[in-house]
């Protein structure tokens, strides 16, 4: 075999030709608050913000070892202006019939209201939305706290919104003092008769949530949409935010994106989407996340890249390669096949493919390495890893002479 050397190259974002048409960019958006005002500026039709709730903790992502996802503690007023820092550039990028949802907890709800009120003005307040939920212990000393609050404003009076897409039907649920009948179309209804009418109540009607929702719960730990992020919301939330206030082709914007919740829930729409987090795990989780259903559907979209974006990687330093792989060399075919490592030592994910420009394409993945898979590509092609920590490298197998 021929000996083999690894060179590390700059890069300075990514390119894949599959994840849903969006941009994950990793950084605080108030680094890069001129960048998106001159990209975006009033072409997000909704924004949605679910900022740290400043719980005075730390939070972290759950794989095989726990890793620190992002620190929740900074003084109040520091936590104050972040917010109001992001309802200022979200004003900024939505567009002129669009709509902010700000999702905080009760600690802070009175605060932000009145401070959403000085940015986008009163009239704009539509909603306070409570999301109620069972999860989670209950406290003997007070009144358990069971509920979130989602602030919506709307940019205009006509801002888009559709309840239509978010009814569900009525169901079969049981109607106290009220008949249970079938017309003569087969349709079941429930019907009441007060001051001399019939009030129907059709089974397969439509019906529209309110500004309590309480049939959404948070995510079990068994359930297939966890990533392992702590604060990760259900894309159940996120589908309701996202059909009523937009249209297949438009932008949704989040500046707090996390595991990438409203990224991925506005792929599957057909949305397209801006996911802003200053965190590595949460920009590593997102990409694999959006990756990941792509390949799981078998759906290659060269239609709808997915960006990603960084601040500049310098080559640096790589880490031994061989302690993660056996790495072989046959005809110019490089494969990378991961070593017996237990879970919180495997890398997070692998890819293969070329950079051009300091962008690196994407052509091949493996996203979840276990023991003996690995991933094949050529000698001069470029490989990206994401190792257990999530440092990310970028680097060239090249056969020496
Ligand atoms: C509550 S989590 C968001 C969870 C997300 N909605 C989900 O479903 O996974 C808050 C996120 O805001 C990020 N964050 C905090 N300050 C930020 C800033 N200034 N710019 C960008 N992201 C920030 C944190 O890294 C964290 O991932």
């Amino acid at each position: 075999m021929s000996k083999l050397t690894f060179t590390p190259v700059p890069v300075t974002g990514e390119l894949h030709l599959i994840g849903g048409e969006g941009t994950v960019i990793h950084a605080d958006f108030r680094d890069v608050w001129d960048e998106l005002v001159s990209r975006f500026a009033g072409s997000a039709r909704v924004v949605y913000l679910d900022p740290p709730f400043n719980t005075g903790g730390a939070f972290e992502f759950r794989r095989g070892k726990t890793q620190l996802a992002y620190r929740d503690s900074v003084p109040w007023e520091e936590h104050l202006s972040l917010i109001r820092s992001a309802a200022e550039l979200s004003k900024k990028l939505l567009a002129p019939d669009g709509t902010l949802f700000l999702h905080i907890d009760c600690a802070v709800a009175a605060y932000c209201r009145v401070m959403l009120d000085e940015v986008f003005g009163r009239d704009a307040f539509t909603n306070e939305i409570v999301w109620a939920y069972k999860s989670g212990g209950r406290s003997k000393r007070n009144f358990s706290n069971k509920h979130d609050v989602i602030l919506m404003y709307r940019m205009s009076p006509d801002s888009y919104f559709n309840i239509g897409a978010v009814g569900a039907a009525r169901g079969p649920k049981r109607r106290n003092h009220m008949k249970r009948c079938v017309d003569e179309t087969g349709r079941v209804y429930y019907s009441i008769r007060t001051g001399g009418r019939e009030y129907r109540y059709y089974e397969d009607d439509p019906v529209y949530p309110s500004d309590v929702w309480d049939d959404v719960e948070h995510l079990n730990q068994r359930d297939p949409e966890r990533t392992g992020f702590i604060t990760q919301k259900p894309e159940a939330l996120l589908k309701r935010i996202i059909l009523s206030c937009s249209e297949e082709g438009d932008t949704v914007v989040d500046l707090f994106g996390g595991s990438g919740t409203t990224a991925a829930a506005a792929a599957k729409l057909g949305r397209s989407f801006v996911s802003v987090d200053s965190g590595a795990v949460a920009s590593a989780v997102t990409k694999k996340r959006l990756l990941e259903r792509c390949l799981k559907m078998r759906l290659y979209d060269a239609n709808r890249p997915l960006v990603t974006e960084r601040g500049k990687v310098e080559a640096g330093e790589l880490p031994d390669l061989n302690k993660y792989f056996d790495i072989t060399e046959k005809n110019g075919r490089v494969t990378f096949a991961l070593k017996r490592l237990p879970a919180g030592a495997r890398p997070f994910m692998l890819s293969a493919g070329t950079v051009e420009d300091g962008i690196f394409t994407a052509t091949a993945y493996c996203l979840d390495p276990v023991f003996g898979d690995g991933i094949k590509t050529e000698a001069g092609k470029c490989v990206h890893l994401v190792d257990e920590s999530f440092n990310e490298y970028y680097f060239v197998p090249e056969i020496a002479e």
